[in-house]
């Protein structure tokens, strides 16, 4: 059977077709996101639209791609764990968005029939969406609302080696489009077409209210199909255009191998526009897992196995990694770190952070701070220039700039019951080995001994020396040996 070549977009073509900012192409049109199922193959307790993929919902990365276009409505369909996903939705920041509840999942034909009622005057044009697709991008949605310019319809279509499970597309003997089959309704010769339906459509308005009120459940699930759809348009003479995107871009994710390989990708494309859009260095791509709202400064260096999870930013020719793993924290221009754990912290413009460095959350180190080996911080700001290079334990503290907090210095933040505040003011030197019992404050310039337990504030410019005298026994050890 033939099979259709790929829509010819380009990213010049998409460039010049992006909407201007402010400008809102769509707003005659309103999206509908699917996302009322269950997922049983996922076998998951969690409805399968709020499984992550690089760091974000399936149903978020849907939201994200309709985002730009600017729909004047935003209809969610929710079901299955409603209260969840419609949480889950709405704490996007999505605008013009509603949730409709489908209380039965009784196919997406029935889903959508479900949305219509919400849609708002004047909406012109639907698209639908599921919320299992999260490879999505802008720029194929923009390429399916063009497609209705000359059409009342349009959807997109995708060629694959393996369609098995997919919707087939059904083309005429002119090469239109005639109507969707179901895999599960396919005669073996309609399971040999490789044009599988993406399962996003664009439809004027009220053709969309009319088919819909034309659709049965007489098929092989006993489901109310949305694809249906597409053969009454075409049987009542009104085209369906047909947009043939990349595999890339429409697969769906039923089962938790398929959530891995959308995972894959969505990393991959990041990676991608980071090195060529942005210019940043990445040395192995391979085991660099970046989730897909990570920002990267341009001549930043990304070393091997580092992971940096939704939320990070990283500056401009800064080096991370390798070995590195940072879930929502933000690190300055040209800072270092290198084999580091890091939660909700900040790390300073020209910091230098590692190796094997704990940055709890409320780490915010201020610019050209050194924090190094086997050095815990946890709800601590650490002022300009300041260094906790060793071994050392900062929680529940504030310390000034240019303080020098040597090898093996705790803050006892903790008595069992409370947390206490560690104040350390500008210039001051925390000696080896000192124990900071909290709350207490060592002033601006001051030094601690080395070895001090230090329970009292210590006054600025003063020495505080909190151990017990050295006994020197001469001959002791001599006598002893003999
Ligand atoms: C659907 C299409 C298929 C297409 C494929 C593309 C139908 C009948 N089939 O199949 O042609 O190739 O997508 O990925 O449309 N949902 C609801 N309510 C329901 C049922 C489903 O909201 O009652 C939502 C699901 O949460 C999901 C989306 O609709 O996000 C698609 O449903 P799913 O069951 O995954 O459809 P497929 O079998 O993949
Ligand atoms: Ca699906």
């Amino acid at each position: 059977m033939s099979t259709p070549p790929v829509h010819p977009l380009t990213d010049d073509a998409t460039t010049a077709a992006r909407p201007a900012a402010g400008a809102t192409p769509a707003a005659d049109t309103a999206v509908v996101v699917l996302a009322a199922g269950q997922g049983t193959r996922f076998r998951s307790d969690t409805a399968k639209v709020l499984h992550r993929a690089a760091g974000r919902s399936l149903v978020g990365h849907v939201l994200e791609a309709a985002r730009p276009l600017g729909f004047g409505q935003v209809v969610v369909v929710v079901g299955h764990q409603a209260d969840a996903v419609r949480a889950e939705v709405e704490g996007l920041g999505v605008a013009n968005l509603t949730t409709v509840v489908q209380h039965e999942q009784r196919g997406t034909g029935h889903a959508v029939q479900q949305a219509m009622p919400a849609i708002a005057p004047g909406i012109e044009r639907v698209v639908v969406l599921a919320g299992d697709t999260p490879l999505l991008t802008s720029r194929w949605l923009e390429a399916l609302l063009a497609a209705t310019t000359d059409a009342p319809a349009a959807m997109l279509t995708a060629v694959l080696d393996d369609p098995t499970g997919y919707g087939r597309v059904l083309r005429g003997p002119s090469g239109t489009v005639d109507r969707i089959v179901e895999h599960k309704d396919a005669t073996d010769d309609e399971r040999t077409v490789a044009e599988i339906n993406a399962g996003m459509y664009a439809v004027a308005h009220d053709l969309l209210v009319d088919a819909l009120g034309r659709l049965d459940d007489d098929n092989a699930q006993g489901e109310i199909y949305l694809t249906d759809v597409v053969g009454i348009l075409t049987g009542d003479g009104r085209p369906v255009a047909a947009i043939v995107a990349p595999e890339d871009v429409v697969a769906g994710v039923n089962d938790r191998a398929q959530l891995a390989a959308a995972a894959t990708e969505l990393r991959r494309a990041r990676l991608h526009h980071l090195m060529t859009e942005v210019g940043v260095t990445i040395i192995d791509p391979a085991s660099t897992h970046l989730d897909a709202d990570v920002e990267v400064g341009r001549d930043a260096v990304l070393l091997p196995n580092t992971i940096l999870e939704s939320g990070t930013r990283i500056g401009a020719r800064a080096v991370v990694g390798p070995n590195t793993h940072l879930s929502n924290c933000t690190v300055g221009d040209d800072a270092t770190v290198h084999s580091t754990r890091g939660v909700d912290a900040v790390v300073g413009d020209g910091a230098d952070v590692g190796p094997f460095a704990h940055l709890r959350a409320g780490t915010l180190l201020g610019a050209r701070t050194k924090v190094g080996a086997y050095v815990e911080t946890k709800n601590a700001a650490v002022g300009d220039g300041s260094k906790i290079p060793h071994l050392s334990y900062v929680g529940d503290a504030t310390i000034g700039s240019d303080v020098n907090v040597a090898c093996g210095v705790i803050t006892v933040n903790y008595d069992g019951r409370t947390k206490a505040h560690t104040t350390i003011e500008d210039g001051a030197f925390v000696g080896c080995d000192t124990m900071l019992v909290a709350p207490v404050t060592v002033g601006a310039g001051a030094y601690t001994a080395a070895g001090s337990t230090i329970t009292d504030d210590v006054p600025a410019g003063a020495l505080a020396i909190a151990r017990s005298r050295q006994t020197v026994k001469d001959g002791w050890a001599s006598a002893r040996r003999e």
